[in-house]
């Protein structure tokens, strides 16, 4: 597990605390351990709910290793940075994928984008909830752990999608994710995606085995968003990068990920409902 995953950190932007916002239409990518798979994931996710009239807005969330321009081949001339260093506002850095879905690019290598003062990360935060609003959904691809930028976007987010393998560090550290989230109070919105699964049943087994240690150890029992199949053309897409749903949209893994898509969009909105009605009482 990632160093900077401690118990005593958690207690940054809890839903409980008063000035607290969460979005009605916000999917987070996240991960316990890196590389699972989480930027793939959120770029497919977003080119599917686009594939299927959405109009879509995907945010490189993974501010200190954005890659997200990197897996699509872009080389974007404004960015996060603009937005942090006070250049731009937020909507002023979006850009257009394609014709397809708009993007938030965010600065790789950039220290001082992932050790943000939190007043700069609220800031960034309540833009984003403004923007969120001209979209019918937006993705924002994390970066591994549990670090309080991952809290921050997690937390603002309807719902957050969290990748694990079926590797036993993916699937501790995936648990170790849902714990120190839960003491933040946002495990409640957590849905589970398996990636890079051999089979739907392997995948099934993987999810089982995390929500079997969810329920006997938190009393959590997150649900599964859906499962990925592994696919060589997967990494082939990204070496060429070229989202999958563009250059191999008649793959297993394609599919799954249309399938997710649509479960996740229709959870979403039952989610938003169930807010609005709250927020009446
Ligand atoms: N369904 C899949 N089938 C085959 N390979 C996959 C699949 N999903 C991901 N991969 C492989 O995993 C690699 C890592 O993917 P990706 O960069 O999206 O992970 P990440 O979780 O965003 O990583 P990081 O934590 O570094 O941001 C890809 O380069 C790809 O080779
Ligand atoms: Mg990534």
């Amino acid at each position: 597990m990632t160093d900077h995953m401690t118990a005593n950190d958690v207690a940054f932007d809890n839903p409980l605390n008063p000035g607290f916002r969460r979005g009605k239409n916000i999917l987070a990518v996240a991960s316990g351990k890196g590389g699972v798979g989480k930027t793939f994931f959120s770029i497919s996710l977003t080119q599917a709910l686009a594939k299927s009239g959405k109009k879509v807005l995907l945010f490189d969330g993974d501010l200190g290793l954005a890659n997200v321009d990197v897996q699509l081949g872009l080389m974007p001339k404004r960015d996060l940075n603009d937005v942090i260093r006070g250049r731009l506002s937020l909507d002023k850095v979006v850009q257009n994928y394609n014709g397809e879905f708009d993007i938030i690019a965010g600065r790789s290598g950039q220290a001082s984008l992932s050790a943000l003062p939190s007043q700069r990360l609220m800031m960034l935060r309540d833009q984003l909830l403004d923007l969120a609003e001209q979209y019918d959904a937006v993705v924002i691809d994390l970066g591994a752990g549990v670090d309080r930028t991952v809290r921050l976007f997690s937390a603002l987010a309807t719902r957050t999608l969290l990748v694990t393998t079926d590797e036993p560090t993916s699937l501790t550290d995936a648990y170790a994710f849902i714990k120190l989230g839960s003491a933040a109070g946002l495990s409640k919105n957590v849905s589970i995606v398996v990636n890079q699964a051999q089979s739907a049943l392997e995948g099934e087994k993987t999810y089982k085995t995390l929500l079997k240690a969810c329920e006997n150890f938190l009393r959590l029992s997150p649900s599964l968003a859906g499962m990925v199949r592994l696919d060589p053309r997967v990494k082939e897409t990204i070496r060429h990068q070229t989202p999958l749903l563009t250059r191999s949209p008649n793959t297993e893994a394609a599919a799954d990920i249309d399938k997710i898509a649509k479960a996740v969009y229709r959870e979403m909105q039952d989610e938003a409902k169930e807010m609005a009605k709250a927020a009446r009482r």
